[in-house]
């Protein structure tokens, strides 16, 4: 398929999605939205693909919402619209996809750009990375899970104050916070997003499934009722050819083969 606003291939196993509006640090269009919504759904499908990575380039990651195509906007285009949910080809997919997707992040993640990375299941962070929930200052607020998101990930001391005061965390404090995963050198970040998504892509893949299903279940819900959901997807991968075969190769001191099945 080919975009205009992103970037999106196959590599190996990974589907790699490259925000490419670099004139507007890559602010998220409408356009843009969809089409990473699209190369989602397009990953998702392929059998070949096992996890997905979304980045952006060395200045911005996506330096949020596009306030030019917000600028005009009333209450009642929103309201109605439910924006940004409208893009249900875009955040929806990203939502919603079954596939681990890692947003590798590299200088500015502000607003919704911010907002994207963490809807992703994990944030890798070039050591340039700079975070953010700056709408505050062009009088409005985060709109795409950054009030909500943004409080689970690093508290509501931090959150509150980024929120408020839109002051950005750059990767040190927010690997602190545990809002990213890890640092890695803004020239090694492509490199090790690849490796990592491509670790994941190779391990069983209904395995994988039901790991992000029941950490994201940690957010969601109780600890009663996510210790008996994992409890259940744990009894449950024993009914796969995968755990058989990764305990029987760990037995037999060699490298597992999974077949996700
Ligand atoms: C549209 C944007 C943009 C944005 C940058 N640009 N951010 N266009 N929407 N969010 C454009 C600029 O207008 C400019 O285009 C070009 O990108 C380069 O930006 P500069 O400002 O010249 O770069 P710099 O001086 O380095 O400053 C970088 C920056 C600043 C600090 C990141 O661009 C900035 O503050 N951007 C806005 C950040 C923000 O407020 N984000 C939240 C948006 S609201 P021209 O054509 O002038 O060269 C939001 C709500 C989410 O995200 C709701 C749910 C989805």
């Amino acid at each position: 398929m080919s975009y205009q606003n992103i970037i999106a291939e196959a590599r190996g196993a990974v589907g790699w999605i490259q925000l490419n509006r670099p004139e507007a640090l890559n602010a998220l269009s409408n356009a843009l939205v969809s089409e990473v919504g699209q190369a989602i759904e397009q990953f998702q499908a392929d059998d070949n693909i096992g996890a997905m990575v979304i980045t952006g380039n060395a200045k911005a990651f996506a330096a949020g919402a596009d306030i030019k195509d917000m600028e005009g906007q009333e209450f009642i285009d929103l309201f109605l619209a439910d924006f940004p949910y409208n893009r249900r080809d875009g955040w929806d997919s990203l939502n919603t996809a079954r596939k681990p997707i890692i947003a590798a992040v590299a200088g500015f993640a502000l607003g919704g750009g911010c907002e994207m990375a963490m809807a992703c299941d994990f944030i890798l962070a070039a050591d340039t990375a700079k975070f953010g929930q700056p709408e505050i200052n062009i009088g409005t607020m985060p709109g795409a899970g950054g009030t909500q998101r943004l409080t689970k990930a690093i508290g509501k001391a931090k959150a509150m104050e980024m929120c408020l005061t839109g002051r950005m965390m750059d990767a040190e404090e927010a690997e602190r916070a545990g809002l990213v995963s890890r640092i890695i050198p803004a020239d090694q970040l492509e490199e090790e997003a690849l490796k990592v998504a491509g670790k994941i892509a190779k391990l069983s893949r209904p395995t994988v499934y039901m790991i992000k299903e029941a950490v994201n279940v940690a957010f969601e819900t109780s600890l009663q009722e996510g210790l008996r959901f994992e409890r259940r997807a744990f009894a449950s991968t024993f009914a796969t050819a995968d755990q058989k075969e990764g305990m029987k190769a760990f037995v037999e001191k060699r490298k597992p083969e999974f077949k996700n099945r």
